[in-house]
């Protein structure tokens, strides 16, 4: 079978693009290219951003928020800059919303251990997902432990889609303070409603934060447009370092949270008898900051913005249905999550008579990277009643041929399992 072009990217535009990025071009073992599909976990990253972050250390190092000089100086500007672009690509009002933390994971325990901790109380109740990723359940069941709260998860339906009429019945039950949900899942590939999910929410009296470690990197997000209360994502899923990601939230919930760390850069005045806090962001950056991730974020963001995030998800939902299409031929496979229509460019899938890690391996050794395994979401796999998934992701850079190069190994792994 010849692969379909893309509509969203030229052949030449996806060539020069691919081009970018120096990992991409290199054999995994003699003869055998990359085929990285496994972007779920981390994307690659392209030479702007590795440029950026060298230059940033080559030209500019120093503190920020610090010294007088001129590299502090130029540094705290690059530093600013970026969340300014972080921002103006989420759509939220002002920069000072924009929080770095080290990842999602830890932008949702944040709010857990600031709002939550000081706001909730038994009685309370949190709803999350049965889709979600750890991330975003376990700080909950913390949360929970410290304040008394119940956490509810909305169900799935059999076709991998939020249960909306459940729900709806969760929220009725009343006393709902927050409902935490991811905006794509990171095992279905599901697009959730946020924007209806949220909007329930706050007829309800609940805040809303939504995991986008799965959305930010791959589709247009406006987070006044959802109007989301609080929106967490991880750099190095959208072409970004490792060691930074964002929590945004509106400016007059993060101005009433306590903070988060305590020490040097979240304070306006300290005696040894108390401590004026910063506003926010400040108020949540306790200590140096990952400067030159920071700058390397903000690389990321420039050259997504300018291929288009509105180009990006297009050229996955054409890879993703070419995917699903394939897979579909390939006996004994059963894949999870809904049609091409609701989902992102993930697919997970299960093969008959082999094991995750085995077809991982198999994989592996035609130069495919795909994940196997829970992708950490045990519940989620325990309702899908297996142990382990295999998870192909696609991203801006990958190719139809690659998706048949995916087929192709599957298709050997299964003859030699057979
Ligand atoms: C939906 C979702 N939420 C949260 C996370 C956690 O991201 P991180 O490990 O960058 O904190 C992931 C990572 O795979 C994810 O897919």
């Amino acid at each position: 079978m010849s692969s379909p072009t893309p509509p969203a990217l030229s052949a030449e535009t996806l060539a020069a693009l691919r081009a970018d990025f120096p990992i991409l071009n290199q054999e995994i073992r003699p003869g055998v290219p990359l085929t990285y599909l496994d972007n779920g976990a981390t994307s690659q990253k392209p030479a702007a951003v590795i440029d950026a972050m060298s230059h940033y250390y080559e030209h500019m190092n120093a503190n920020v928020h610090r010294g007088v000089h001129a590299f502090a100086e130029r540094a705290t500007a690059a530093y600013e800059g970026a969340r300014q672009k972080v921002a103006d690509l989420i759509g939220a009002g002002d920069a000072q919303e924009i929080i770095y933390v080290r990842n999602t994971t830890e932008a949702i325990n944040l709010v857990a251990r600031t709002w939550g901790d000081a706001t909730l109380h038994t009685g309370d109740v949190v709803i999350s997902t049965e889709m979600e990723h750890h991330a975003n359940i376990v700080p909950w069941q913390m949360m929970a432990e410290r304040t008394g709260v119940t956490v509810k998860y909305i169900p799935i339906t059999e076709t991998g889609l939020l249960d909306m009429g459940e729900y709806r019945k969760l929220l009725a039950e009343g006393n709902v303070k927050l409902v935490a949900v991811a905006h794509v899942s990171n095992v279905l590939g599901t697009i959730n409603p946020v924007k209806e999910i949220i909007k329930l929410a706050h007829e309800a009296g609940a805040l809303a934060l939504i995991d986008g470690a799965q959305s930010v990197p791959g589709m247009p997000v406006n987070v006044r447009d959802l109007d989301a209360d609080f929106y967490a994502f991880s750099a190095h899923k959208m072409l970004g370092p490792t060691g930074i990601g964002v929590l945004y939230g509106k400016y007059d919930l993060l101005e009433k949270m306590p903070p988060y760390n305590g020490g040097g850069s979240m304070i306006s005045k300290v005696t040894l008898t108390g401590t004026k806090y910063a506003h926010a962001p400040q108020k949540f950056e306790a200590g140096t900051p990952a400067i030159a991730e920071a700058v390397g974020l903000g690389a990321a963001v420039d050259y997504l913005t300018k291929i288009g995030l509105a180009n990006v998800i297009e050229h996955e939902k054409a890879l993703i249905s070419y995917a699903m299409e394939r897979l579909s031929e390939v006996i004994g496979l059963t894949t999870y999550g809904p049609s091409v229509e609701e989902r992102s460019g993930l697919v997970s899938f299960t093969l008959k008579g082999v094991h995750a890690h085995d077809l991982a391996q198999g994989l592996d050794a035609a130069g495919v990277a795909v994940r196997a395994g829970h992708h950490c979401a045990m519940p989620l796999h325990d309702k899908l009643g297996v142990a382990a998934t295999l998870r192909a992701s696609f991203y801006v850079y990958n190719t139809m041929e690659e998706v048949d190069t995916l087929i192709n190994a599957i298709e050997s792994t299964r003859r030699y399992f057979a």
